[in-house]
């Protein structure tokens, strides 16, 4: 077993602010890759894109800095049992990418079965994600982007899916509000399937947003655990490919954040 160890990071002791990416959602992005009934097996099942490295750190439950390992979110989703999620395998696309000065920050923020309504203006995954968020900053971050990939929960009932795109712009200018940062960076996941049959207007939500500043990537086609649920591993290091492809993409020709650095 590798020691636990916490990086003592201050803003004084680095030549530049750390770039942060909030995830936020329900369980792929939590992650479950390579979890078999209630067990992952961590010796075995993370491949060279969601391996730690002292460049990529993770804001614990107990808003300290330290060395990012899977599984990401193993403190944040706690009623599950997490594996790989898309938030390593994006980490190490962006540094291979240079448009990011390491280390990254992660804030693992997400939590499986949730619907959107849950994520709204001062309710309790709401109130942790901004409190997360802005602890991070203070502790030497400057916000870079949200990921988030969430609505699986609201494909069940027709009410819920035609409010999603609604809704899903009120949670984005919230966060902007609360935040402080008026053009953060949304980049989030357009379903593949989802838990109730009304998919279809999800994803059309998501896929048709037009907001300033809010990119999405289309989960459609990767592959899925035998459960028939969650991403597998492989899919995972794709998506996180994907989201990192959206964001070197949108920063190369915004370049805001490396100005800001
Ligand atoms: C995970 O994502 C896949 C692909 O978008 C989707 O089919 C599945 O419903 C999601 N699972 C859960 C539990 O949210």
């Amino acid at each position: 077993m590798l020691p636990f160890f916490t990086l003592l990071l201050s803003a004084a002791t680095l030549a530049h602010k750390i770039p942060i990416f909030l995830l936020a959602g329900q369980s792929n992005m939590s992650g479950r890759g390579g979890v078999a009934g209630n067990s992952w097996d961590h010796f075995h099942l993370t491949p060279p894109p969601c391996r730690p490295t002292p460049d990529i750190l993770r804001l614990s439950s107990r808003l300290l800095w330290e060395e990012a390992r899977e599984p990401l979110h193993a403190d944040i989703d706690v009623h599950k049992t997490c594996g790989v999620g898309p938030g390593m395998p994006f980490a190490h696309a962006v540094l291979a990418g240079g448009s990011a000065p390491a280390p990254l920050g992660l804030v693992p923020c997400a939590v499986g079965g949730t619907a959107i309504s849950e994520w709204g203006r001062g309710r309790r995954l709401y109130l942790n994600l901004v409190r997360r968020a802005r602890a991070a900053v203070e502790k030497g971050g400057i916000l870079a982007a949200v990921l988030w990939y969430q609505g699986e929960s609201d494909t069940v009932s027709k009410v819920d899916a035609e409010a999603y795109g609604r809704r899903m712009e009120t949670l984005v200018w919230d966060l902007r509000r609360d935040l402080d940062e008026p053009d953060l960076l949304v980049i989030q996941v357009a379903l593949a399937s989802g838990e109730g049959k009304y998919v279809d207007i999800v994803r059309k939500a998501q896929k048709g947003m037009k907001v300033r500043n809010v990119l999405c990537v289309d989960a459609d086609g990767l592959q899925l655990e035998p459960d028939n649920l969650h991403l597998t591993t492989g899919a995972q290091v794709t998506l996180g490919q994907m989201l990192a492809d959206a964001y070197l993409n949108h920063t190369a020709v915004s370049s805001r954040f490396v100005r800001d650095l």
